[in-house]
């Protein structure tokens, strides 16, 4: 591996390989990543990257576009077939980016979007204001009930009426539980609004049919092509046909320069992979993993926010423990396990404190780990938590933490992510 790089350029290939050892030997429980095939690498570090092809296939910029013109259109068409769409834009360099050709292309500055609450689950580009969504346009935010931590419909519903919102945003970057989209529309529908869903987390899931699919229902969906679906880094927009004109003018020229042909050949050959029955076999492992970790951690005492998952993330509330979230994910990552800080619904401390942490199973699964392991990682990291508080603070090296590094580790190399040669 990194032949040519190790030689020619050892100090960034020396990162590189640093960068492998730590994935194959900590555990990545961050609920956005995953570790995407061999040929999605391949395709995704491949010499399309050489190439200009400013616009769309067939109707480009710049000549010899011949070949990727067919890269693209094969991207198109099997993002369209994966989720039953008649429109696919596989052009956005990043989820941010898709969200944001939507707006540009069907709202005028100083527009109304009524999406979920940052602090709730939601996503900074639904009009978070620093973000530029919530800069250029009018934003209002819906969140969870307090009591049930689901999404409160009613209260969108209510919310909606009152604000009259051209946009009507559902999606989320740390919520567990399936979605209503057919109560979504209806509220869109009875205040006159666009509905467009961010699908980034689960579009995996939707895609292997696990998770009701949100292109029936909306008039705009989105997605980041990493995280479940398991691909190259980058994002894609689906849409109904009357509006793919308008779609495609606001990725390009709107918001982008000329495509990235690489990572389209990577969401290719990710969305094809996403066909596959395996492809389902390993959807149906995250779900079973995400539901087994997070009632082995209930047992050991955890607040689970909603009470569980539907999807392959959840939300630990750990302050039944008196532990941060700042301090777990410090003292978690000390002993190999990575996961993200998070606040939980209606949290009390500071977002970089927070109470707790997210997790996702993404990316075990796609090591082979399964039910025998989440118990594992579920005591692994229940050990490291209650070390929490007991040591100066950023001094890891005590005899406590030996054996859960060892715990790690052993785990790790039992499911090897990639080839070390
Ligand atoms: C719901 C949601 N939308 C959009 C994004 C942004 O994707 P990107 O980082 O590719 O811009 C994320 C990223 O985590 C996300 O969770």
């Amino acid at each position: 591996m990194l032949e040519a790089l190790r030689s020619g350029d050892p100090e960034i290939a020396g990162a590189i390989l640093k960068e492998l050892a730590r994935q194959n030997e900590k555990l990545e429980l961050i609920a956005s990543e995953n570790l995407v095939s061999p040929l999605v690498l391949e395709a995704q570090g491949s010499i399309l990257t050489n190439k200009y092809a400013e616009g769309y296939p067939g109707n480009r910029y710049h000549a010899g576009c011949e070949h990727v013109d067919v890269i693209e259109s094969i991207a198109i068409d099997r993002a369209k077939r994966l989720f039953g769409a008649e429109h696919a834009n596989v052009q956005p360099h990043s989820g941010v980016n898709a969200n944001l050709a939507v707006y540009l292309a069907m709202l005028k500055p100083g527009a109304s979007i009524l999406g979920m609450q940052l602090d709730m689950g939601g996503h900074l580009s639904h009009g978070s204001k620093a973000n530029i969504s919530g800069k250029f346009y009018n934003c209002f935010f819906y969140g969870v009930h307090p009591a049930s931590e689901r999404l409160d419909y009613e209260a969108v519903r209510r919310l909606a009426r009152e604000h009259r919102p051209d946009m009507l945003v559902a999606g989320a970057s740390s919520y567990s539980r399936i979605i209503d989209y057919a109560a979504f529309r209806e509220i869109a529908d009875e205040v006159g609004a666009y509905f467009m869903v961010d699908m980034a987390h689960i579009s995996g899931i939707v895609a292997a049919g696990y998770h009701p699919n949100p292109v029936e229902y909306a008039d705009f969906v989105t997605s980041t092509t990493t995280k479940t679906i398991r691909g190259a880094r980058g994002g894609v927009i689906l849409s109904k046909a009357e509006y793919g004109k308008k779609i495609d003018k606001a990725i390009f020229p709107g918001i982008q320069g000329g495509p990235q042909l690489n990572t389209i050949a990577g969401k290719a050959v990710c969305f094809r992979e996403a066909m596959t029955e395996q492809f389902r076999a390993y959807i149906s492992g995250v779900l079973e993993n995400a539901r087994l970790l997070a009632s082995a951690l209930q047992s050991r005492g955890y607040r689970i926010v909603s009470g569980g998952t539907d999807t392959h993330l959840f939300l630990v509330d750990l302050r039944p423990k008196g532990v941060t979230g700042v301090a777990a994910e410090q003292t978690l990552d000390a002993v190999g396990i990575t996961v993200n800080k998070n606040v939980v619904p209606f949290d009390p401390a500071n977002p970089q404190v927070t109470s707790g942490i997210r997790i996702g199973t993404s990316a075990v699964t796609t090591r082979g780990m399964a039910a025998a392991e989440m118990e594992q990682i579920a005591e692994l990291i229940d050990s490291t938590v209650s070390e929490v508080g007991k040591h100066e603070d950023g001094d890891y090296s005590a005899p406590a933490f030996e054996p859960l590094r060892r715990g790690v580790s052993e785990l790790c190399r039992r499911f090897p992510v990639y080839d070390y040669s």
